[in-house]
């Protein structure tokens, strides 16, 4: 896939996810197959104040390129104003906006999802964005209970200069609940020139390719399928690469990538900065012996604790 002049080796993208997808786990995602990543969201108004939490949200290496940092706001001139200064800072391949996000934080102040009520801002975002950048300017959408307002906002997105959309396909009002309507993103798919990115519920190698068929999308993007669990990208890419199940062993190739995770955010500094007991749980969801493991993360005392007990039970599993 071709996004503007930026040629993305493959068509598996992992979803920005707040709180989730940070360096360390980026780097996994990429190194197991992921073509592109993204920042989590970083809000407009927090580069331009310098928010030290928002400047570790941009910070990336040479070795996870392209990269795409996504933006949130309201104002059209405050988004460009950061997004130059995200540009000169980080030297992003894609700067990505946020018109997705259901969360109160960003909707009662008219960010994210909030902007699918006015499709002439959501224009003005974008012209202003991609008049002003070299970056390339793509978009994030969730869809609207109307197949036409949401094709509206899929046209505007384009005719304001995006290089691509990626398209939730579930509304504002359903979170997360439901199913998400692949529909959407075909019609779009059918509509726009520019690359359509499919997102939503895609959680193995069967829903990877049965997405990828039925909307004809140019990309799909991986959300919470991938969290704690990145060798899902090399799953993933084995079974469209050689229509077979990749063979793995799963309770080593968990400790394996977990022990990784936590070894990267020590050399990035940024051990601080998440919840280990949380994303130890991520990282062994799935696992047989699930209510065991839950119980050894929640009782260890220290990262060592945790992976000495998880080495233990692969010792049993396999
Ligand atoms: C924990 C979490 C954090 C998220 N943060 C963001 C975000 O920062 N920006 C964004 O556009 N979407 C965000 N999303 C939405 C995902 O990018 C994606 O659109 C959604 O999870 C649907 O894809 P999935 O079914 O593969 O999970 C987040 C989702 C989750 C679960």
């Amino acid at each position: 896939m071709k996004i503007a002049d930026l040629k993305i080796p493959g068509n598996i993208l992992l979803a920005p996810m707040s709180n989730v997808t940070n360096l360390p786990f980026r780097l996994m995602c990429r190194q197991y197959g992921a073509s592109l990543t993204y920042s989590e969201m970083i809000s407009a108004d927090a580069v331009i104040y310098e928010n030290k939490k928002t400047i570790n949200r941009g910070i990336s290496c040479e070795d996870e390129r392209p990269l795409g940092i996504q933006i949130f706001g309201n104002s059209p001139e405050i988004m460009t104003t950061a997004a130059l200064r995200i540009e000169e800072v980080y030297r992003p391949e894609i700067i990505d906006v946020n018109f997705g996000c259901p969360a109160k934080l960003l909707t009662k102040d008219g960010c994210g999802s909030a902007l699918l009520k006015s499709p002439e801002l959501i224009h003005e975002i974008v012209k202003e964005l991609s008049d002003n950048l070299s970056t390339p300017v793509t978009a994030k959408i969730r869809i609207l209970p109307d197949m036409d307002k949401t094709l509206e906002i899929a046209h505007l997105i384009e005719s304001a200069g995006a290089t691509a959309i990626t398209v939730h396909g579930r509304t504002r009002q359903q979170q997360y609940s439901g199913k998400a309507d692949h529909d959407y993103v075909r019609k779009i798919k059918q509509e726009l020139s520019i690359p359509v990115i499919a997102n939503g519920d895609i959680m193995d190698e069967i829903s990877a390719q049965q997405t990828l068929e039925y909307t004809d999308c140019d990309a799909i993007m991986i959300g919470r399928a991938a969290m704690g669990n990145p060798f899902l990208f090399k799953r993933i890419s084995h079974y469209l690469g050689t229509g077979e199940m990749l063979e793995y062993e799963e309770c080593s190739q968990r400790v394996a990538d977990i022990r990784e995770y936590f070894g990267l955010l020590e050399e990035y500094e940024l051990m601080h900065t998440v919840h280990i007991k949380a994303q130890a749980q991520w990282f062994t969801r799935g696992m047989r012996n699930g209510r065991h493991i839950r119980k050894s993360i929640d009782t260890a005392a220290n990262i060592e604790e945790i992976l000495q007990s998880l080495d233990e039970m692969c010792k049993h599993v396999e």
